[in-house]
Protein backbone atom coordinates (compact mmCIF):
# COMPACT_ATOMS: atom_id res chain seq x y z
CA UNK A 1 0.00 0.00 0.00
CA UNK A 2 1.79 3.31 -0.93
CA UNK A 3 1.73 5.56 1.90
CA UNK A 4 2.46 9.18 0.69
CA UNK A 5 3.00 10.83 -3.27
CA UNK A 6 5.23 13.42 -3.86
CA UNK A 7 3.91 16.82 -5.00
CA UNK A 8 5.32 16.39 -8.25
CA UNK A 9 3.38 13.11 -8.97
CA UNK A 10 -0.08 14.78 -8.18
CA UNK A 11 1.16 17.47 -10.71
CA UNK A 12 1.74 15.27 -12.89
CA UNK A 13 -1.55 13.61 -12.53
CA UNK A 14 -3.20 17.10 -12.48
CA UNK A 15 -1.82 18.09 -16.08
CA UNK A 16 -2.88 14.73 -17.66
CA UNK A 17 -6.49 15.34 -16.09
CA UNK A 18 -6.49 18.69 -17.38
CA UNK A 19 -4.85 18.15 -21.05
CA UNK A 20 -7.47 15.08 -21.33
CA UNK A 21 -10.59 16.08 -19.68
CA UNK A 22 -10.56 19.61 -19.62
CA UNK A 23 -10.75 19.49 -15.26
CA UNK A 24 -8.30 21.24 -13.78
CA UNK A 25 -7.55 20.23 -10.18
CA UNK A 26 -4.35 22.41 -9.76
CA UNK A 27 -5.91 24.92 -7.40
CA UNK A 28 -7.68 22.46 -5.02
CA UNK A 29 -6.22 22.04 -1.97
CA UNK A 30 -3.51 19.52 -1.99
CA UNK A 31 -3.45 17.75 1.69
CA UNK A 32 -7.10 16.79 0.78
CA UNK A 33 -6.88 16.02 -2.77
CA UNK A 34 -3.59 13.88 -1.93
CA UNK A 35 -5.79 12.13 0.62
CA UNK A 36 -8.64 11.30 -2.25
CA UNK A 37 -5.81 9.73 -4.08
CA UNK A 38 -4.29 7.66 -1.76
CA UNK A 39 -7.94 6.57 -0.91
CA UNK A 40 -8.19 5.55 -4.72
CA UNK A 41 -5.30 4.04 -5.57
CA UNK A 42 -6.50 1.97 -2.07
CA UNK A 43 -9.86 0.96 -3.22
CA UNK A 44 -8.96 0.04 -6.63
CA UNK A 45 -5.83 -1.21 -5.90
CA UNK A 46 -3.73 0.43 -8.33
CA UNK A 47 0.27 0.47 -7.66
CA UNK A 48 1.45 4.07 -8.44
CA UNK A 49 0.15 7.41 -9.12
CA UNK A 50 2.27 6.53 -12.38
CA UNK A 51 -0.16 3.78 -12.79
CA UNK A 52 -2.87 6.22 -11.88
CA UNK A 53 -2.26 8.17 -15.03
CA UNK A 54 -2.01 5.70 -17.33
CA UNK A 55 -5.22 4.34 -16.37
CA UNK A 56 -6.92 7.77 -16.43
CA UNK A 57 -5.14 8.77 -20.01
CA UNK A 58 -6.99 5.51 -21.87
CA UNK A 59 -10.14 5.08 -19.74
CA UNK A 60 -12.73 7.61 -19.87
CA UNK A 61 -14.86 5.17 -17.76
CA UNK A 62 -12.74 4.95 -15.14
CA UNK A 63 -12.11 8.70 -14.91
CA UNK A 64 -15.90 9.24 -14.43
CA UNK A 65 -15.71 6.92 -11.65
CA UNK A 66 -12.30 8.53 -10.09
CA UNK A 67 -14.42 12.22 -10.69
CA UNK A 68 -16.92 10.33 -8.05
CA UNK A 69 -14.56 9.72 -6.22
CA UNK A 70 -11.74 12.82 -6.34
CA UNK A 71 -15.44 15.23 -5.62
CA UNK A 72 -16.15 14.55 -1.86
CA UNK A 73 -20.41 14.46 -2.03
CA UNK A 74 -21.30 13.85 1.38
CA UNK A 75 -24.34 16.18 2.65
CA UNK A 76 -27.62 15.65 4.27
CA UNK A 77 -30.90 17.78 4.52
CA UNK A 78 -31.06 21.05 6.04
CA UNK A 79 -27.16 20.64 7.11
CA UNK A 80 -26.86 23.42 9.60
CA UNK A 81 -30.87 24.01 10.57
CA UNK A 82 -29.92 27.00 12.47
CA UNK A 83 -28.92 28.21 8.80
CA UNK A 84 -32.51 27.56 7.37
CA UNK A 85 -34.14 28.74 10.30
CA UNK A 86 -32.46 32.10 9.23
CA UNK A 87 -33.07 31.34 5.69
CA UNK A 88 -36.72 31.10 6.19
CA UNK A 89 -37.50 33.79 9.39
CA UNK A 90 -35.04 36.45 7.82
CA UNK A 91 -33.50 36.14 4.55
CA UNK A 92 -36.08 34.74 2.27
CA UNK A 93 -38.59 37.30 3.70
CA UNK A 94 -36.31 40.06 3.35
CA UNK A 95 -35.71 39.19 -0.30
CA UNK A 96 -39.86 38.59 -1.02
CA UNK A 97 -40.35 41.78 0.75
CA UNK A 98 -39.11 43.60 -2.45
CA UNK A 99 -39.41 40.87 -5.18
CA UNK A 100 -42.36 39.14 -6.30
CA UNK A 101 -40.45 36.48 -7.66
CA UNK A 102 -36.70 35.12 -6.84
CA UNK A 103 -33.43 33.10 -8.41
CA UNK A 104 -31.89 30.47 -6.17
CA UNK A 105 -28.16 28.96 -7.48
CA UNK A 106 -27.25 26.09 -5.26
CA UNK A 107 -23.62 25.66 -6.36
CA UNK A 108 -22.12 22.07 -6.02
CA UNK A 109 -25.58 20.62 -5.09
CA UNK A 110 -24.20 17.00 -4.60
CA UNK A 111 -26.97 14.85 -4.58
CA UNK A 112 -29.84 17.06 -3.98
CA UNK A 113 -30.35 17.53 -0.60
CA UNK A 114 -29.73 21.12 -0.07
CA UNK A 115 -32.18 21.91 -3.06
CA UNK A 116 -35.31 19.55 -1.83
CA UNK A 117 -34.66 21.06 1.56
CA UNK A 118 -34.91 24.49 -0.19
CA UNK A 119 -37.95 23.36 -1.72
CA UNK A 120 -39.85 22.32 1.39
CA UNK A 121 -38.17 25.53 3.09
CA UNK A 122 -40.02 27.37 0.33
CA UNK A 123 -43.17 25.32 0.32
CA UNK A 124 -43.92 25.52 3.82
CA UNK A 125 -43.60 29.45 3.44
CA UNK A 126 -46.05 29.03 0.54
CA UNK A 127 -43.85 30.81 -1.66
CA UNK A 128 -42.47 27.63 -4.09
CA UNK A 129 -44.36 28.58 -7.17
CA UNK A 130 -42.44 31.84 -7.05
CA UNK A 131 -38.66 30.47 -6.93
CA UNK A 132 -36.63 29.22 -9.96
CA UNK A 133 -33.71 27.06 -9.13
CA UNK A 134 -31.01 26.63 -10.56
CA UNK A 135 -28.73 23.32 -8.76
CA UNK A 136 -25.41 22.88 -9.82
CA UNK A 137 -22.37 20.84 -9.93
CA UNK A 138 -19.18 19.36 -11.78
CA UNK A 139 -20.62 15.95 -11.13
CA UNK A 140 -22.57 14.50 -13.71
CA UNK A 141 -23.29 10.99 -11.70
CA UNK A 142 -24.01 12.83 -8.40
CA UNK A 143 -26.51 15.81 -10.56
CA UNK A 144 -28.01 12.28 -12.04
CA UNK A 145 -29.08 11.36 -8.34
CA UNK A 146 -30.20 14.30 -7.20
CA UNK A 147 -32.56 14.45 -10.07
CA UNK A 148 -33.40 10.98 -9.32
CA UNK A 149 -34.42 12.13 -5.55
CA UNK A 150 -33.92 8.84 -4.13
CA UNK A 151 -31.94 8.61 -0.83
CA UNK A 152 -31.97 6.17 1.81
CA UNK A 153 -34.79 5.37 4.41
CA UNK A 154 -31.40 5.27 7.20
CA UNK A 155 -30.15 8.76 6.13
CA UNK A 156 -33.92 10.06 5.96
CA UNK A 157 -34.69 8.79 9.79
CA UNK A 158 -31.25 9.21 10.82
CA UNK A 159 -29.97 12.55 9.46
CA UNK A 160 -32.80 14.36 7.80
CA UNK A 161 -35.51 13.95 9.67
CA UNK A 162 -33.59 14.78 12.89
CA UNK A 163 -32.42 18.54 11.07
CA UNK A 164 -36.20 19.24 10.22
CA UNK A 165 -37.66 18.58 13.41
CA UNK A 166 -34.09 20.31 14.64
CA UNK A 167 -35.06 23.22 11.94
CA UNK A 168 -39.23 23.15 13.53
CA UNK A 169 -40.67 22.10 10.36
CA UNK A 170 -44.35 22.80 9.95
CA UNK A 171 -44.68 18.71 9.57
CA UNK A 172 -43.60 15.45 9.23
CA UNK A 173 -40.70 14.92 6.91
CA UNK A 174 -42.54 11.78 5.24
CA UNK A 175 -45.57 14.04 4.03
CA UNK A 176 -42.82 14.59 1.43
CA UNK A 177 -41.72 11.37 0.08
CA UNK A 178 -42.91 8.01 -0.21
CA UNK A 179 -41.36 4.84 0.71
CA UNK A 180 -40.00 2.73 -2.16
CA UNK A 181 -38.08 -0.90 -2.24
CA UNK A 182 -34.82 -1.57 -1.11
CA UNK A 183 -34.68 0.37 1.71
CA UNK A 184 -35.34 3.78 -0.26
CA UNK A 185 -37.67 6.63 -0.09
CA UNK A 186 -38.26 8.73 -3.68
CA UNK A 187 -38.82 12.34 -2.60
CA UNK A 188 -41.94 14.41 -3.70
CA UNK A 189 -41.31 15.60 -7.32
CA UNK A 190 -44.00 18.24 -7.38
CA UNK A 191 -41.05 19.89 -4.94
CA UNK A 192 -38.87 20.08 -7.67
CA UNK A 193 -40.30 21.59 -10.78
CA UNK A 194 -38.91 24.47 -10.69
CA UNK A 195 -35.73 23.37 -10.43
CA UNK A 196 -33.15 22.98 -12.94
CA UNK A 197 -30.41 20.71 -12.44
CA UNK A 198 -27.08 21.07 -14.93
CA UNK A 199 -23.02 20.53 -14.90
CA UNK A 200 -21.34 23.42 -14.11
CA UNK A 201 -17.51 23.39 -13.09
CA UNK A 202 -16.56 26.43 -10.37
CA UNK A 203 -13.25 26.70 -11.78
CA UNK A 204 -14.50 26.95 -15.09
CA UNK A 205 -17.81 27.27 -16.24
CA UNK A 206 -18.36 30.57 -14.90
CA UNK A 207 -21.45 33.57 -14.58
CA UNK A 208 -24.50 31.98 -16.42
CA UNK A 209 -27.34 34.06 -14.89
CA UNK A 210 -27.68 36.46 -12.17
CA UNK A 211 -28.98 35.34 -8.41
CA UNK A 212 -30.72 36.81 -5.88
CA UNK A 213 -29.51 34.08 -3.18
CA UNK A 214 -26.74 31.71 -4.13
CA UNK A 215 -25.61 29.02 -1.92
CA UNK A 216 -22.05 27.19 -1.99
CA UNK A 217 -21.54 25.98 1.20
CA UNK A 218 -18.79 22.91 1.94
CA UNK A 219 -17.26 23.35 -1.41
CA UNK A 220 -14.73 26.47 -1.61
CA UNK A 221 -13.06 24.31 1.45
CA UNK A 222 -11.48 21.80 -1.08
CA UNK A 223 -10.01 24.78 -2.98
CA UNK A 224 -6.65 26.88 -2.52
CA UNK A 225 -7.03 30.41 -1.86
CA UNK A 226 -6.17 31.13 -5.43
CA UNK A 227 -8.91 29.66 -6.44
CA UNK A 228 -11.55 30.38 -3.92
CA UNK A 229 -10.50 33.56 -4.79
CA UNK A 230 -11.59 33.89 -8.42
CA UNK A 231 -14.72 31.25 -7.47
CA UNK A 232 -15.72 34.39 -4.77
CA UNK A 233 -15.36 36.75 -7.96
CA UNK A 234 -17.49 34.81 -10.01
CA UNK A 235 -20.23 34.19 -7.51
CA UNK A 236 -20.04 38.31 -7.07
CA UNK A 237 -20.66 38.73 -10.69
CA UNK A 238 -23.30 36.31 -10.70
CA UNK A 239 -25.26 38.17 -7.62
CA UNK A 240 -27.88 41.29 -8.13
CA UNK A 241 -26.95 43.87 -5.90
CA UNK A 242 -28.59 43.69 -2.37
CA UNK A 243 -28.83 40.02 -2.66
CA UNK A 244 -27.42 37.04 -0.53
CA UNK A 245 -24.82 35.06 -0.57
CA UNK A 246 -24.25 31.67 2.04
CA UNK A 247 -20.96 29.56 2.28
CA UNK A 248 -20.19 26.93 5.00
CA UNK A 249 -19.71 26.83 8.34
CA UNK A 250 -16.46 26.74 8.09
CA UNK A 251 -15.22 28.82 4.89
CA UNK A 252 -14.86 32.98 4.77
CA UNK A 253 -14.91 35.19 2.21
CA UNK A 254 -13.67 38.04 4.49
CA UNK A 255 -9.69 37.89 3.02
CA UNK A 256 -10.74 37.95 -0.65
CA UNK A 257 -10.61 40.62 -2.92
CA UNK A 258 -14.40 41.30 -3.28
CA UNK A 259 -15.15 41.08 0.90
CA UNK A 260 -15.63 44.75 1.13
CA UNK A 261 -17.88 44.66 -1.42
CA UNK A 262 -20.57 42.11 0.98
CA UNK A 263 -21.18 42.85 4.39
CA UNK A 264 -21.85 39.95 7.07
CA UNK A 265 -25.63 39.31 7.87
CA UNK A 266 -25.12 36.43 10.08
CA UNK A 267 -21.14 35.30 10.83
CA UNK A 268 -22.64 32.21 12.32
CA UNK A 269 -24.12 31.09 9.30
CA UNK A 270 -21.75 32.46 6.89
CA UNK A 271 -24.43 34.51 4.96
CA UNK A 272 -23.59 37.70 3.39
CA UNK A 273 -25.25 40.58 1.36
CA UNK A 274 -23.83 42.21 -1.67
CA UNK A 275 -23.72 45.96 -1.33
CA UNK A 276 -21.30 46.87 -3.82
CA UNK A 277 -21.57 46.54 -7.65
C1 LIG B 1 -19.40 18.17 0.23
S1 LIG B 1 -20.42 18.41 -1.17
C2 LIG B 1 -21.43 19.76 -0.61
C3 LIG B 1 -22.90 19.54 -0.86
C4 LIG B 1 -23.84 20.57 -0.29
N1 LIG B 1 -23.57 21.88 -0.83
C5 LIG B 1 -23.76 20.59 1.22
O1 LIG B 1 -23.24 21.54 1.80
O2 LIG B 1 -24.22 19.64 1.85
C6 LIG B 1 -19.31 19.17 -2.32
C7 LIG B 1 -19.80 19.17 -3.75
O3 LIG B 1 -18.99 20.06 -4.53
C8 LIG B 1 -18.85 19.52 -5.81
N2 LIG B 1 -17.68 20.12 -6.47
C9 LIG B 1 -16.37 19.89 -6.26
N3 LIG B 1 -15.62 20.59 -7.12
C10 LIG B 1 -16.48 21.31 -7.89
C11 LIG B 1 -16.32 22.23 -8.97
N4 LIG B 1 -15.12 22.54 -9.45
N5 LIG B 1 -17.43 22.76 -9.52
C12 LIG B 1 -18.67 22.44 -9.07
N6 LIG B 1 -18.88 21.57 -8.06
C13 LIG B 1 -17.81 21.02 -7.47
C14 LIG B 1 -18.69 18.03 -5.54
O4 LIG B 1 -18.97 17.26 -6.71
C15 LIG B 1 -19.68 17.80 -4.41
O5 LIG B 1 -20.91 17.36 -4.89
Amino acid sequence: MIEDIEISELRNLCQVILEKYKYDFNNYAMSSFKRRILRILEIYKISSVTALIEKIKYDPIFFKQFLNEITVNVTEMFRDPSLWRDLRDKILPNLFSTHQTIKIWHAGCSSGEEVYSMCILLKEMGVLDKVKIYATDIDEPILAKAKEGKFTSKNMIDVNEKNYIRLGGLHKISNYYTETTGGFVKMDQSLVQNVTYKTHDLVKSGVFNKFDLILCRNVLIYFNQQLQNEVFKMFHESLFNYSYFVIGSKETLIWSDVSSKFIVVNSEEKVFKKVKE
